[in-house]
């Protein structure tokens, strides 16, 4: 746990912390002349010796905490300081220390921003399992805002918000397929609704049946936790005109792979399939918090993909909310079945701007890794404005080809399209999407199977889910506000 106070002048601390970017201080405390000149003979010193990233030394008297901010490859400056206080942030918890003091009064917002970030990761833990959970020692970071303090201030609340729905992001996606089916879900996103005074729609497997969202229904036979579909709607009385964003998450709380079964090996992981519905909630929840001008409506679909006596076949076919008919010839390309009622549901609400998001295919994992989410749209101006909304971020989104080329393998010879095709697995999933979704909407599909969750320590994750894409749909939302 930790708490961050933002105050104008610096108190009593244990130690401050002074970041370092090559030889340059960037963000340090008040120094003596004397001190200061200690400070670049150690700088010289860290930056050419073997130094580690984060050392501890008591100069003219003042306890300072050298923090290398400038380490990373590949991440942008705002990202190495958002690693930087994640580094920091552990360092502390585990040395105890007492007060922690930054003198942040230089900074812009977005560092401000990024340091508190970094911090915040730190401090998430996922130990509900384990019997003896480690207590983790509080931290108290003093932030010296000086003139700032009330803007920064202010920033720390947005901060705070944002990464609260992070974590219940995380939380949601960790747990095991078995702990959490759709059921559990829908609860948490009636507690959000209420909480945030969205509507809420929520239908049950009798309701899908009498309004034929066959795509959930398909999927879910097989499992005895059956599925539902939840609409949330942020509707805020001072909303940008002609801007209607919607979110539409794939929700598989485990997938198995059904009949097509999956290998033993990594088959726990599928727990993750449905980070994107747990991304939808914990957006428009941020968005709400935030009260930010824009018209909202998050779509989860949830269902399980398992085997069992009534599970769909191979082969089997159905219609689609849309009348188009599809074959399923692989069970486990079961996220784009579920997500063609999502895109039409979403579209019976007159959205502007449809983004889905979805653990989708290993194909993407494949092309892009886990550092970086390939994403399709459908128009250039959207498409600039997602990878700037990550970029402010440190989310890494890829522009990947609509390729018209490739469209006409998915069309089946007994039914309209199958949900599969032999090659480039990650865009022919995208040119079954398109199908399906609804007319004139600006849409864009993002496959974060490789970036969601993460099995080894991954920049501010030590394991499990690492809430991709919340920060940057959270971000998107301001700027179509704004347009
Ligand atoms: N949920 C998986 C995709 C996935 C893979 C997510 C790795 C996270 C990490 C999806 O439902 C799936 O199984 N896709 C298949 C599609 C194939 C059968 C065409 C895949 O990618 O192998
Ligand atoms: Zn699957
Ligand atoms: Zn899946």
């Amino acid at each position: 746990m930790m708490t961050s106070i933002v105050s104008k002048e610096s108190g009593k601390a244990d130690v401050s912390v002074l970041f370092y970017v090559k030889k340059a201080v960037q963000f340090s405390p008040v120094l003596s002349e004397q001190a200061q000149e200690q400070v670049d003979t150690v700088l010289d010193g860290m930056v050419d010796g073997p130094f580690a990233d984060l050392e501890f030394l008591e100069i003219d008297g003042q306890p300072l905490l050298f923090v290398n901010a400038s380490k990373e490859k590949g991440l942008d400056s705002l990202d190495g300081l958002r690693m930087a206080a994640y580094r920091l942030g552990k360092h502390a918890q585990k040395r105890q220390f007492g007060t922690v003091s930054l003198v942040l009064a230089d900074a812009a917002p977005e560092q401000f921003a990024a340091i508190l970030t970094g911090l915040y990761h730190a401090q998430y833990r996922f130990d509900k399992y384990k019997s003896k959970a480690p207590k983790v020692h509080s931290v108290r970071y003093e932030l010296v805002a000086g003139t700032q303090t009330k803007a920064l201030n202010a920033v720390k609340v947005q901060v705070e918000t944002l990464m609260e729905c992070t974590t219940l992001c995380r939380n949601l996606v960790n747990e095991p397929g078995g702990s959490l089916v759709p059921a559990d879900m829908v609860k948490v996103a009636q507690q959000v609704a209420k909480n945030h005074k969205l509507a809420i729609k929520i239908r049950d497997k009798a309701q899908l049946t009498k309004e034929g969202f066959n795509g959930l229904l398909t999927v879910g036979r097989g499992g005895e936790n059956p599925p539902y579909m939840v609409t949330l709607e942020y509707k805020p009385t001072a909303a940008a005109k002609h801007v209607h964003l919607g979110i539409v998450g794939k929700g598989v709380t485990f997938d198995t792979g059904g009949l097509s079964i999956k290998p033993a090996n990594g088959m726990w992981e599928m727990r993750e399939d449905m980070a994107g519905a747990a991304t939808a909630l914990a957006a428009i929840q941020a968005i709400a918090s935030l009260k930010l001008p824009i018209r909202v409506t998050a779509v989860l679909c949830l269902t399980e993909n398992r085997p069992g006596a009534n599970a769909v076949l191979p082969g089997d076919i159905f219609t689609a909310k849309n009348g188009k008919t599809i074959m399923v010839e692989n069970t486990d390309a079961e996220g784009r079945l579920i997500l063609t009622d999502g895109l039409y549901e979403a579209g019976s609400h007159k959205v502007t701007h449809l983004i889905d998001i979805a653990t989708l295919t290993g194909a993407m994992v494949r092309a892009l890794g886990n550092a970086i989410t390939g994403f399709f749209c459908n128009d250039d101006h959207f498409s600039t404005q997602i990878v700037a909304a990550g970029k402010e971020n440190g989310e890494k989104f890829w522009p990947m080809p609509l390729e018209d080329e490739y469209a006409d393998s998915l069309k089946d010879k007994v039914a309209d399209f199958k949900n599969v095709t032999g090659e480039v697995g990650a865009i022919t999933a995208a040119l079954f999407l398109r199908e399906f979704i609804p007319e004139n909407v600006k849409w864009s599909h993002w496959d974060v199977a490789g970036t969601a969750f993460t099995t080894k320590e991954y920049k501010y994750t030590s394991f499990g889910s690492t809430g991709f894409g919340i920060h940057s749909l959270v971000a998107l939302a301001q700027r179509l506000a704004q347009q």
